[in-house]
């Protein structure tokens, strides 16, 4: 059975002047606790001496109790191990109604939820995320982490901590591994900035939330890339603003027709070194003039640099925030695709001027990042043990590229078109004319290949279809066989 939190002891009320005898109340509650599914099978109860001792009343009751429990079957004792919420209910003991659906808080005219969280929409998540396997998007060759070495760093951090770290800290992050992030963004992506500038946050997605709280208003234009990434684009649906999708060709973000469309947005969110999902690298003209939009009417360019480390043809590009001479750029990074998503650990490079707001809506958002893992990074990237794990793993992720490029190739010939496989973790393969990538990417599904589609990154009508291929976790010996598989499912439309 799987093992569930234990040994709480539930909300028992204790009246001593009552005349229902001690045994009875502690009886009851248990009762209602399991019949109002706050206590749930399998659970463990606590031991009656702790039960006792908790209540400020003598075992006796509690035994009483405890046995009587016992013979009803709500609880079933193991022996060497406690007494447990009995694993075998009957349902109609469980069935009555709790009664506090949110249907009867509801009132007509009220409105159940915030008009901002009405904005996004329903969370489903689609058939092809969260799993594991052939094309996932976002997952890493986990197998190449030094989690020997990790492991290690993390033991010397929990065996050596100091009461300072245990204790509420900066919200900007803790300031010698701010220190150490600066120094990695300064030398690999001439990113200009101090620690004083740079915020610790839990990923990528906490820099755009925060982003939208302290620059963006509702009603605000916000021009996105499109196709482009939807987490961002739910960021700043939620914050309330107008969102103008810019199409993406082969220079980048289309500035010109952006400028056309509302010169006076307010923002722009862009994926320079990589755009996501079609993997152009935005050229140096539309750089130039994005910043001279920026400048001219007093917008902000949020710049999302997630996954730069890794480039197969080129060095690392340097930012676009590293051009900017009037501080319009506020630079987002991230461990999620060079460590592990799970670490929840990003950046934000804030224009010095605006380090104080940013400080003031970080604190009233969680207050601070947690000291454990920045302590741990901190040495990982002291020690030398990142910039290795990237030079190990770059051509470990080249090779797989390498191998699904020429699957694709043999299996597909010139009918799918490969876009954007000169960097980063993911591909897009575009499909044929009359081909339906969401289609393709349902039935790839059932047959355990996890496909994003193409279409699903448009905000307007997809001007185009592919499927969007992670090539991160996949063996190189597995990729063939799993193309080989989506030729079959293509074939079959
Ligand atoms: C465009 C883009 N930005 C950022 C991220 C990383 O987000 P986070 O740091 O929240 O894990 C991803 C992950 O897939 C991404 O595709």
């Amino acid at each position: 059975m799987r093992k569930v939190a234990s040994g709480f002891s539930p909300v028992i009320a204790v009246d001593r002047r009552s005349s229902k005898p001690l045994h009875k109340q502690v009886y009851e509650a248990f009762c209602a606790a399991i019949v109002g599914r706050n206590l749930r099978a399998g659970q463990r109860v606590p031991s009656s001496r702790a039960l006792a001792v908790e209540l400020r009343i003598s075992r006796i009751p509690v035994l009483g109790a405890y046995s009587q429990l016992l013979a009803e079957g709500y609880f079933e004792a193991r022996s060497g191990s406690g007494t447990f919420v009995s694993s075998s209910l009957p349902d109609q003991r469980l069935s009555l109604d709790r009664g506090n659906h949110i249907a009867q808080a509801f009132r007509p005219g009220r409105r159940l939820v915030s008009r901002r969280s009405a904005l996004l929409p329903s969370y489903k998540p689609a058939p092809w995320t969260n799993k594991w396997g052939a094309f996932i998007v976002g997952q890493l060759a986990f197998e190449h982490f030094p989690f020997q070495v990790w492991s290690g760093l993390v033991n010397r951090h929990v065996r050596n901590i100091r009461v300072t770290s245990l204790h509420y800290g900066d919200p900007m992050g803790s300031e010698s591994f701010r220190d150490t992030v600066a120094v990695y963004l300064r030398t690999t992506r001439a990113v200009r900035c101090d620690a004083g500038q740079i915020m610790i946050v839990s990923g990528s997605q906490q820099a755009l939330d925060l982003c939208a709280r302290v620059l963006l208003d509702p009603g605000d234009k916000v021009w996105i890339e499109e196709p482009g990434y939807w987490l961002a684009r739910h960021v700043f649906t939620m914050a309330g603003c107008r969102l103008v999708p810019v199409a993406v060709d082969e220079e980048g973000l289309g500035v010109a027709a952006a400028i056309k469309r509302s010169r006076r947005a307010r923002a722009v969110f862009v994926t320079p070194s990589h755009q996501f999902p079609l993997g152009v690298t935005m050229s140096a003209s539309r750089r130039l003039q994005l910043l001279d939009w920026a400048c001219s009417s007093g917008s902000w360019i949020i710049e999302d640099d997630y996954d730069n480390e890794y480039r197969y043809e080129s060095m690392p590009i340097a930012s676009l925030q590293g051009l900017d001479r009037h501080s319009r750029v506020i630079y987002i990074g991230t461990f999620s695709k060079t460590l592990f998503p799970s670490l929840r650990l990003g950046y934000i490079v804030i224009p010095a001027d605006l380090v104080d707001r940013f400080l003031a809506a970080r604190e009233a958002m969680d207050v601070y990042p947690p000291h454990l893992y920045q302590a741990v990074l901190h040495d990982f990237i002291g020690e030398g043990h990142f910039a290795r794990h990237i030079r190990r793993t770059r051509p470990i992720y080249s090779e797989r590229r390498n191998v699904l490029v020429e699957s694709l190739r043999r299996e597909f010939g010139t009918s799918v078109e490969v876009l954007g496989a000169e960097a980063g973790m993911q591909l897009v393969a575009a499909l044929p004319k009359g081909v339906r990538d969401r289609s393709v990417s349902k039935q790839a599904a059932r047959r355990d290949l996890w496909l994003w589609p193409l279409s699903s990154c448009y905000l307007e009508k997809a001007l185009r279809q592919g499927l969007i291929l992670g090539f991160g976790s996949t063996a190189p010996e597995e990729i063939p066989k799993a193309v080989r598989r989506l030729r079959t499912i293509i074939e079959s439309q």
